[in-house]
């Protein structure tokens, strides 16, 4: 908080005066609280006065809540976007060694503390002759929290490990890999006369963040409870809103009409509701339909592999194409996740096409193309050309398009990973319950619950 940072400043008065109100305090019940001068906390709550780190501390010493409950994010973009050249990309280059080898060279590419992306370029230093995942010369990781969407350039061989089973894949460039948390894997590189590197593109999502602090106060015993694993099913999902609920069997058998013999054996996961079922189970729980079914998977040893040769390939729009897309590595358990290879054909800025997403974007320019980003920022639009290797971070509901920098040139081709951060869809539907000025005051709350008046 040592730069100023006006919008910083107003989003903590926001914070502060929010906290107030969720506590059932007016300014001068909050001031004797926070030991502040009768009169002060208008100005702290309006953003007149800076909030410092002083009072924060006193906010949790005497409130129930965090520090961090009252600190906002810092925005690092510049008109919603934030890229990163190539150079700078090499500037921040690092070889780190596994077992007293160089292993990975490491380039950071575009991030920002908007977004829980930790994307990097890894070139893979040691060269092996097969593919045997018990070559000793692989050095594996010892897995690592963040999701790992991972794309190859050149003759990189890729090894997970899931349980006890080790996986040697050959990849070639263009395929890519979706993957778990906390599985151990390595890379190394088929060849030294070529290229092998990869764009390692980790985040966090909704796992880093507040469920991380919650689950890390409440301890392993409760976070093996809270768990739900895919061989659970809908039963296991069932049975927890039996629990929420304090609702027995025989009283589900009452609300539904289904026997409490069927019952139970639902309940047991022997046999799954039939969709009339599950209509009748979230009516009588008084819950959502989809809230008994669990997500879809197609991840086999914790990934999914993308081969290239055999992705969906289609043109966008379907008529006078701007880009040829080609669907990445993903599953099915991240739908809000989604990674393209984008081929760029728009010749100029009228034959282009814009893309609009609520989720998070990064890119990076693949090949030997140079491409211009167009980009639309509170009304105003932007571009920036891009060279191969530079990146780029753009906020959710940005609209953007890419153009060929030469219209002779063959196509650009461009990385997109698209993310999903806090605001999932349990968030987007409270937005969208919200009365007329709701999203307003949840967004920069700026005034007392009540009137002072009384109307
Ligand atoms: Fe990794």
């Amino acid at each position: 908080m040592s730069v100023p940072d006006p919008a910083f400043d107003r989003r903590a008065a926001a914070l502060l005066r929010a906290a107030a109100n969720d506590l059932k305090r007016d300014d001068t019940t909050a001031e004797a609280d926070l030991g502040l001068a009768p009169g002060t906390f208008a100005g702290l709550t309006s953003g007149e006065q800076p909030v410092d780190l002083a009072l924060l501390g006193r906010a949790a010493e005497v409130w129930p809540l965090n520090e961090r409950d009252l600190l906002p994010g810092h925005d690092d973009t510049s008109r919603r976007v934030r890229i990163m050249r190539a150079k700078e990309s090499e500037a921040s280059s690092r070889v780190l060694a596994r077992g007293g080898d160089d292993y990975y060279e490491y380039r950071d590419t575009a991030m920002s503390r908007v977004a829980s992306y930790r994307p990097e370029w890894i070139r893979m230093l040691q060269p092996v002759d097969d593919n045997d995942a018990d070559n000793p010369a692989v050095r594996w990781n010892r897995g690592h929290l963040l999701y790992q969407f991972t794309y190859f350039v050149g003759p990189v061989n890729y090894y997970y490990r899931w349980q006890d089973r080790s996986v040697c894949v050959p990849m070639e460039t263009g395929d890519s890999v979706w993957g778990l948390p906390f599985a151990p894997h390595s890379f190394t590189a088929r060849s030294t006369d070529e290229p092998a590197y990869i764009l390692a593109l980790t985040y966090g999502g909704d796992l880093v963040g507040d469920a991380q602090r919650e689950l890390a106060i409440l301890g392993n015993a409760a976070a093996h409870q809270a768990k739900l694993t895919p061989e659970g099913g809908p039963a296991a999902l069932l049975r927890s809103f039996l629990q929420a609920r304090a609702v027995t069997v025989e009283e589900l058998a009452r609300r539904t009409g289904l026997s409490a013999e069927h019952l139970a054996v639902l309940v047991d996961g022997d046999r799954q509701p039939t969709g009339t079922e599950r209509a009748q189970l979230a009516e009588a729980l008084g819950i959502s339909e989809r809230d008994l079914l669990p997500p879809s998977t197609g991840t086999d040893g914790g990934v999914v592999v993308q081969r290239s040769a055999t992705a969906h390939r289609w043109h966008y729009p379907a008529d006078s194409p701007a880009y040829r897309f080609t669907q990445l590595a993903g599953d099915a358990s991240h739908p809000h996740t989604t990674a393209l290879e984008t081929e760029v054909l728009a010749r100029s800025a009228e034959d282009t096409a814009w893309l609009s997403t609520y989720q998070h974007s990064y890119l990076y320019v693949l090949g030997d193309q140079p491409v211009r980003l167009l980009w639309e920022a509170d009304g105003e639009r932007h571009e920036e050309e891009l060279q191969p290797g530079d990146s780029a971070y753009l906020m959710p509901e940005v609209p953007l398009s890419f153009v060929r920098t030469d219209p002779e040139a063959p196509p650009a081709q461009v990385l997109l990973l698209r993310i999903a951060g806090a605001v999932l869809p349990e968030v987007r539907h409270a937005l969208g319950a919200m009365p007329e000025g709701g999203i307003e005051r949840y967004v920069n709350e700026d005034r007392l619950w009540y009137s002072k008046e009384g109307n």
